[in-house]
């Protein structure tokens, strides 16, 4: 069942690890994204799966087959980049069928692909224009139609929306999963934008420089961060440090920060007794009416911004003057300045990764 498998790949670039010990593995009909900032390291993983690059150590596996020595053209990935890199001087229907010409196709062969693709791009007023004379929406459909149509074992995206604005990303992206999904191709997906990984992957790998900082479904790496990077490079996070104590009940502990003191639900046991935590903006509710002290925290008002739906806020603390974000439903009735008390869930504090000793000792 499983299409792709990464084994340990590693690649060096003089001093810099683009790719430390990475493993995952893509099964068919899985959209699995790999997501971090500038220069993680994503192309130059896409391009060791392509074979444009070779891992310094480290196995690629497809379909049981080690692809290591295998030529790029003999890998049966498609790619499909930024920059469409469409063919200037083929028109779309030539663009289209450079793959199958490629592995031999008779033109009759290649006709009801194109069709079909055409159609399913919605390109099919369109198959005789050169790109010159498409939109950068329209090429990039170009781009995608002529990665799939060789109907490959893995495709590989390469930031394929970046250079398209903000409402054609979102109906190209949902022209991408909807041709991932109706042939059910292996496909991996580069982008440090987040709302796009989260919009599209059933996995996300996580990366930063060179290493896997986290893999997991999107609610993982959304809802369940393992450390500091995933939880801030994923969404807004409110990290803290934090004493954590085991309660007499199970999956129950209390955890003191510079916040106040909390009591935890976490199915997950924290990993040191002293350790960072998160939560989200929008997990702390406004109370306007306080009336116990139950998992409360107070804080001044430093300013807000009412986004319709709902309300930003930042606030500190004035004993360990720090800020916080929130994002609240409903607009506090409170000026800036004023004293105002939320609740945090017991299940909306997470743990992550332990506070290292010389942190620890800078913090007394
Ligand atoms: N051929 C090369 N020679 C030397 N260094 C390289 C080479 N290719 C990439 N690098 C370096 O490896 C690191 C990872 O590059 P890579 O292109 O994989 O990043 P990326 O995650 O795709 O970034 P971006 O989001 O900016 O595209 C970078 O520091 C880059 O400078
Ligand atoms: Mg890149």
């Amino acid at each position: 069942m499983t299409t792709l498998i990464l084994e340990n790949i590693t690649k060096q670039f003089g001093h810099y690890c683009a790719a430390q010990e990475i493993s995952f593995s893509v099964d068919k009909g899985e959209f699995v994204t790999l997501l971090g900032p500038s220069g993680c390291g994503k192309s130059t993983l896409l391009k060791m799966i392509a074979g444009f690059l070779q891992p310094d150590s480290g196995k690629i596996v497809l379909n049981g087959k080690c692809l290591n020595n295998v030529p790029p053209e003999k890998r049966n990935t498609a790619m499909c980049f930024q920059s469409y890199a469409l063919f200037p001087h083929l028109n779309v229907a030539h663009n289209i069928c450079f793959g199958l010409k490629q592995r031999g196709l008779s033109s009759k062969e290649q006709q009801p692909r194109l069709l079909e693709a055409l159609k399913q791009v919605d390109l099919e007023h369109h198959r005789l224009k050169m790109p010159a004379q498409l939109s950068g929406g329209q090429q990039q459909r170009v781009a995608l139609a002529r990665a799939m149509i060789t109907r490959p074992d893995v495709v590989l995206f390469d930031e394929p929306l970046s250079n398209l604005d903000a409402k054609l990303r979102e109906s190209v992206r949902f022209e991408i999963k909807e041709l991932q999904r109706q042939y059910q191709l292996a496909s991996i997906y580069v982008t440090h934008d987040q709302t796009e990984a989260l919009a599209m992957s059933d996995k996300i790998v996580v990366l930063n420089s060179g290493h896997i900082a986290q893999i997991g479904s999107p609610e993982d790496i959304y809802y369940r961060p393992k450390n500091r990077f995933v939880a801030d490079f994923i969404g807004a996070a409110n990290i803290h440090k934090a004493h954590i104590t085991p309660s007499d009940q199970l999956s129950y502990y209390f955890v003191s920060c510079e916040l106040g003191e909390f009591y935890v639900k976490s199915p997950t046991p924290p990993t040191a007794e002293y350790c960072y935590i998160c939560w989200r903006p929008e997990d702390a509710q406004y109370i306007a009416e306080p009336t116990s002290n139950y998992n409360l925290f107070a804080l001044t008002l430093q300013k807000m911004a009412f986004l319709g739906n709902l309300t930003e806020a930042w606030g500190s603390n004035d004993s360990n003057s720090i800020s916080v974000r929130l994002q609240l439903i409903k607009r506090p009735q409170a000026d800036i300045g004023s004293r105002v008390y939320f609740h945090l869930p017991e299940e909306a504090i997470h743990f992550l990764e332990p506070i290292s000793e010389v942190e620890h000792e800078l913090a007394q």
